[in-house]
Protein backbone atom coordinates (compact mmCIF):
# COMPACT_ATOMS: atom_id res chain seq x y z
CA UNK A 1 0.00 0.00 0.00
CA UNK A 2 1.30 3.38 -0.68
CA UNK A 3 1.81 4.83 2.56
CA UNK A 4 1.37 9.07 2.92
CA UNK A 5 5.37 9.11 2.74
CA UNK A 6 5.70 7.39 -0.31
CA UNK A 7 2.53 9.50 -1.97
CA UNK A 8 4.95 12.57 -1.06
CA UNK A 9 7.62 11.10 -2.64
CA UNK A 10 6.16 10.61 -5.94
CA UNK A 11 5.69 14.48 -5.86
CA UNK A 12 9.14 14.88 -5.04
CA UNK A 13 10.29 12.17 -8.11
CA UNK A 14 7.60 13.58 -10.26
CA UNK A 15 6.20 10.33 -10.21
CA UNK A 16 2.55 10.80 -10.93
CA UNK A 17 -0.05 9.22 -9.25
CA UNK A 18 -2.66 7.46 -10.48
CA UNK A 19 -6.65 6.91 -8.83
CA UNK A 20 -9.73 5.94 -10.02
CA UNK A 21 -12.99 5.71 -8.25
CA UNK A 22 -14.00 2.35 -7.29
CA UNK A 23 -17.15 1.59 -5.71
CA UNK A 24 -17.44 -2.72 -4.84
CA UNK A 25 -15.67 -5.51 -4.10
CA UNK A 26 -15.12 -6.66 -7.89
CA UNK A 27 -13.89 -3.67 -8.90
CA UNK A 28 -11.76 -2.98 -6.26
CA UNK A 29 -10.21 -6.22 -6.65
CA UNK A 30 -9.33 -5.68 -10.50
CA UNK A 31 -7.83 -2.32 -9.66
CA UNK A 32 -5.59 -3.75 -6.79
CA UNK A 33 -4.66 -6.37 -9.62
CA UNK A 34 -3.71 -3.64 -12.46
CA UNK A 35 -1.64 -2.15 -9.32
CA UNK A 36 -3.52 1.43 -8.95
CA UNK A 37 -2.12 3.90 -6.80
CA UNK A 38 -5.17 5.02 -5.17
CA UNK A 39 -8.81 4.14 -4.85
CA UNK A 40 -11.18 6.81 -4.31
CA UNK A 41 -14.80 5.75 -3.19
CA UNK A 42 -16.24 9.00 -4.25
CA UNK A 43 -19.86 10.14 -3.51
CA UNK A 44 -20.56 9.94 -7.34
CA UNK A 45 -21.35 6.69 -6.44
CA UNK A 46 -24.62 8.28 -5.65
CA UNK A 47 -24.94 9.18 -9.53
CA UNK A 48 -23.31 6.14 -11.02
CA UNK A 49 -23.91 3.33 -8.69
CA UNK A 50 -27.67 4.47 -7.38
CA UNK A 51 -29.07 6.19 -10.42
CA UNK A 52 -29.34 9.09 -8.13
CA UNK A 53 -29.26 13.06 -9.91
CA UNK A 54 -27.61 14.70 -6.78
CA UNK A 55 -24.14 13.68 -5.04
CA UNK A 56 -26.26 14.53 -2.28
CA UNK A 57 -28.68 11.57 -2.08
CA UNK A 58 -26.62 9.61 0.02
CA UNK A 59 -25.61 9.17 3.81
CA UNK A 60 -22.91 8.01 5.77
CA UNK A 61 -24.79 4.74 5.59
CA UNK A 62 -24.11 3.93 2.14
CA UNK A 63 -20.98 5.17 2.42
CA UNK A 64 -19.61 2.97 5.06
CA UNK A 65 -21.06 -0.24 3.15
CA UNK A 66 -19.66 0.77 -0.25
CA UNK A 67 -16.24 1.63 1.25
CA UNK A 68 -16.29 -1.74 3.70
CA UNK A 69 -16.76 -3.77 0.08
CA UNK A 70 -13.89 -1.67 -1.09
CA UNK A 71 -11.68 -2.52 1.62
CA UNK A 72 -12.43 -6.12 1.40
CA UNK A 73 -11.65 -6.44 -2.38
CA UNK A 74 -8.17 -4.45 -1.96
CA UNK A 75 -6.81 -4.90 1.23
CA UNK A 76 -3.37 -3.67 0.22
CA UNK A 77 -4.13 -0.16 -1.41
CA UNK A 78 -4.97 3.02 0.25
CA UNK A 79 -8.72 4.11 -0.21
CA UNK A 80 -9.88 7.69 -0.04
CA UNK A 81 -13.33 7.94 1.39
CA UNK A 82 -15.55 11.04 0.44
CA UNK A 83 -17.07 12.37 3.62
CA UNK A 84 -20.55 12.22 2.10
CA UNK A 85 -22.77 15.90 2.15
CA UNK A 86 -23.78 16.88 5.47
CA UNK A 87 -21.37 14.34 7.37
CA UNK A 88 -19.15 17.29 7.82
CA UNK A 89 -21.55 19.81 8.74
CA UNK A 90 -19.93 20.64 11.86
CA UNK A 91 -16.44 19.91 13.90
CA UNK A 92 -18.11 17.43 16.04
CA UNK A 93 -19.93 15.29 13.73
CA UNK A 94 -16.94 15.46 11.03
CA UNK A 95 -14.71 13.59 13.35
CA UNK A 96 -17.27 10.62 14.55
CA UNK A 97 -17.99 10.00 10.74
CA UNK A 98 -14.38 10.45 9.48
CA UNK A 99 -13.20 7.72 12.35
CA UNK A 100 -16.23 5.76 11.25
CA UNK A 101 -15.22 5.67 7.68
CA UNK A 102 -11.67 4.63 8.87
CA UNK A 103 -13.34 1.87 10.70
CA UNK A 104 -14.63 0.76 7.85
CA UNK A 105 -11.86 0.38 5.91
CA UNK A 106 -10.98 3.73 4.42
CA UNK A 107 -7.14 5.22 4.93
CA UNK A 108 -8.12 8.73 4.05
CA UNK A 109 -10.78 10.79 4.07
CA UNK A 110 -12.12 14.03 1.63
CA UNK A 111 -13.43 16.95 2.37
CA UNK A 112 -15.14 19.09 -0.42
CA UNK A 113 -14.11 22.70 0.21
CA UNK A 114 -13.66 24.32 3.86
CA UNK A 115 -16.04 23.62 6.10
CA UNK A 116 -15.61 26.28 9.08
CA UNK A 117 -13.42 24.70 11.77
CA UNK A 118 -13.75 20.96 10.45
CA UNK A 119 -10.50 20.81 8.74
CA UNK A 120 -8.92 22.31 11.70
CA UNK A 121 -10.31 19.51 14.24
CA UNK A 122 -10.09 16.09 11.57
CA UNK A 123 -6.06 17.65 11.61
CA UNK A 124 -5.75 17.87 15.44
CA UNK A 125 -6.94 14.28 15.48
CA UNK A 126 -4.43 12.89 12.88
CA UNK A 127 -7.04 11.96 10.32
CA UNK A 128 -5.35 11.85 7.16
CA UNK A 129 -7.26 14.38 5.24
CA UNK A 130 -7.58 14.66 0.73
CA UNK A 131 -8.78 18.16 0.49
CA UNK A 132 -10.98 18.98 -2.74
CA UNK A 133 -11.19 22.58 -3.89
CA UNK A 134 -12.75 23.99 -7.38
CA UNK A 135 -15.74 22.63 -8.43
CA UNK A 136 -17.64 21.05 -5.65
CA UNK A 137 -20.74 18.90 -6.74
CA UNK A 138 -21.83 18.79 -3.15
CA UNK A 139 -22.43 22.52 -3.30
CA UNK A 140 -22.19 23.64 -6.67
CA UNK A 141 -24.78 25.38 -8.03
CA UNK A 142 -23.36 24.98 -11.70
CA UNK A 143 -20.77 22.57 -13.14
CA UNK A 144 -19.28 24.96 -14.64
CA UNK A 145 -15.29 25.36 -14.78
CA UNK A 146 -13.86 26.70 -11.71
CA UNK A 147 -11.36 29.72 -10.85
CA UNK A 148 -11.50 31.59 -14.82
CA UNK A 149 -11.48 34.91 -12.75
CA UNK A 150 -8.51 36.06 -10.92
CA UNK A 151 -10.89 36.71 -7.43
CA UNK A 152 -11.53 32.95 -8.14
CA UNK A 153 -8.42 32.00 -8.79
CA UNK A 154 -7.02 33.32 -5.65
CA UNK A 155 -9.36 32.13 -3.64
CA UNK A 156 -8.51 28.48 -4.87
CA UNK A 157 -5.29 29.03 -4.22
CA UNK A 158 -5.34 30.37 -0.56
CA UNK A 159 -7.75 27.56 0.24
CA UNK A 160 -5.04 25.27 -1.32
CA UNK A 161 -2.34 26.92 0.73
CA UNK A 162 -4.64 26.72 3.86
CA UNK A 163 -5.20 23.03 3.64
CA UNK A 164 -1.27 22.42 2.56
CA UNK A 165 -0.43 24.00 5.88
CA UNK A 166 -2.85 22.20 7.97
CA UNK A 167 -1.51 19.51 6.81
CA UNK A 168 -3.83 17.73 4.32
CA UNK A 169 -1.35 15.22 2.10
CA UNK A 170 -3.51 15.90 -0.90
CA UNK A 171 -5.65 17.80 -2.49
CA UNK A 172 -8.28 17.09 -5.45
CA UNK A 173 -8.53 19.67 -7.90
CA UNK A 174 -11.66 19.28 -10.04
CA UNK A 175 -12.32 21.20 -13.40
CA UNK A 176 -10.44 24.29 -12.88
CA UNK A 177 -8.08 25.91 -15.84
CA UNK A 178 -4.49 24.44 -16.66
CA UNK A 179 -2.59 26.75 -15.33
CA UNK A 180 -4.05 27.51 -12.16
CA UNK A 181 -3.63 23.29 -11.69
CA UNK A 182 -0.16 23.92 -12.04
CA UNK A 183 0.41 26.66 -9.87
CA UNK A 184 -0.80 25.15 -7.08
CA UNK A 185 1.16 22.38 -7.24
CA UNK A 186 3.88 24.35 -7.78
CA UNK A 187 3.06 26.20 -4.11
CA UNK A 188 1.81 23.49 -2.16
CA UNK A 189 3.36 20.36 -0.33
CA UNK A 190 0.09 18.12 -0.87
CA UNK A 191 -0.15 16.14 -3.97
CA UNK A 192 -2.30 17.68 -6.32
CA UNK A 193 -4.70 14.91 -7.87
CA UNK A 194 -6.37 16.75 -11.22
CA UNK A 195 -9.59 16.13 -12.53
CA UNK A 196 -10.44 18.07 -15.42
CA UNK A 197 -7.00 20.45 -14.35
CA UNK A 198 -5.00 19.60 -16.97
CA UNK A 199 -1.29 17.47 -17.11
CA UNK A 200 0.18 19.74 -14.63
CA UNK A 201 -0.76 18.11 -11.52
CA UNK A 202 0.87 15.29 -9.56
CA UNK A 203 -1.53 12.99 -10.24
CA UNK A 204 -5.18 12.12 -11.94
CA UNK A 205 -7.91 10.50 -10.87
CA UNK A 206 -10.92 9.69 -13.01
CA UNK A 207 -14.81 8.67 -12.23
CA UNK A 208 -14.50 4.87 -13.22
CA UNK A 209 -17.49 4.88 -15.02
CA UNK A 210 -16.48 7.10 -17.57
CA UNK A 211 -12.66 5.92 -17.28
CA UNK A 212 -14.25 2.10 -18.89
CA UNK A 213 -17.11 2.93 -21.11
CA UNK A 214 -19.39 1.47 -18.42
CA UNK A 215 -22.20 4.08 -19.24
CA UNK A 216 -24.22 5.88 -22.74
CA UNK A 217 -23.84 9.43 -21.17
CA UNK A 218 -21.92 11.72 -23.04
CA UNK A 219 -18.42 12.20 -20.81
CA UNK A 220 -17.07 15.18 -19.48
CA UNK A 221 -14.58 16.74 -21.44
CA UNK A 222 -11.95 16.01 -19.58
CA UNK A 223 -12.24 12.22 -19.19
CA UNK A 224 -11.01 9.51 -21.71
CA UNK A 225 -12.58 6.14 -22.06
CA UNK A 226 -9.87 3.24 -21.74
CA UNK A 227 -12.33 0.40 -22.60
CA UNK A 228 -16.00 -0.59 -23.26
CA UNK A 229 -17.36 -2.40 -20.92
CA UNK A 230 -21.26 -1.12 -20.93
CA UNK A 231 -21.01 -2.93 -24.74
CA UNK A 232 -19.04 -5.64 -23.86
CA UNK A 233 -22.04 -6.31 -21.04
CA UNK A 234 -24.79 -6.00 -22.94
CA UNK A 235 -22.85 -8.65 -25.82
CA UNK A 236 -22.33 -10.98 -23.13
CA UNK A 237 -26.13 -10.70 -21.50
CA UNK A 238 -27.41 -11.14 -25.14
CA UNK A 239 -24.94 -14.18 -25.44
CA UNK A 240 -26.86 -15.53 -22.38
CA UNK A 241 -30.05 -15.20 -23.29
CA UNK A 242 -29.69 -16.67 -26.76
CA UNK A 243 -28.18 -19.83 -24.64
CA UNK A 244 -31.16 -20.50 -22.85
CA UNK A 245 -33.72 -19.56 -25.39
O1 LIG B 1 -17.02 11.58 -5.98
C1 LIG B 1 -16.14 11.62 -6.86
O2 LIG B 1 -16.09 10.79 -7.77
C2 LIG B 1 -15.16 12.70 -6.80
C3 LIG B 1 -14.25 12.85 -7.98
C4 LIG B 1 -14.96 13.58 -9.04
C5 LIG B 1 -12.99 13.53 -7.60
O3 LIG B 1 -15.12 13.43 -5.85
Amino acid sequence: MLTLQDIKLKKQNHSKVAMLTIYDFAFAQMAEKAGIDQILVGDSLANVVLGYKSTREIGMTEMCIFVAAVSRGAPNTHIVADMPYLSDKDPKTALENAKRLLDCGATSVKIEGRPLGVLENLRKNDIPICAHLGLLPQTASDFKQKGKTEEEAQKILEDALFCDQLGCFEIVLEHIPESLGELVTQRVTATTIGIGAGQKTDGQVLVMHDALGMHQKKLPPFATKFANLFDAGVNGIEEYIRSVH
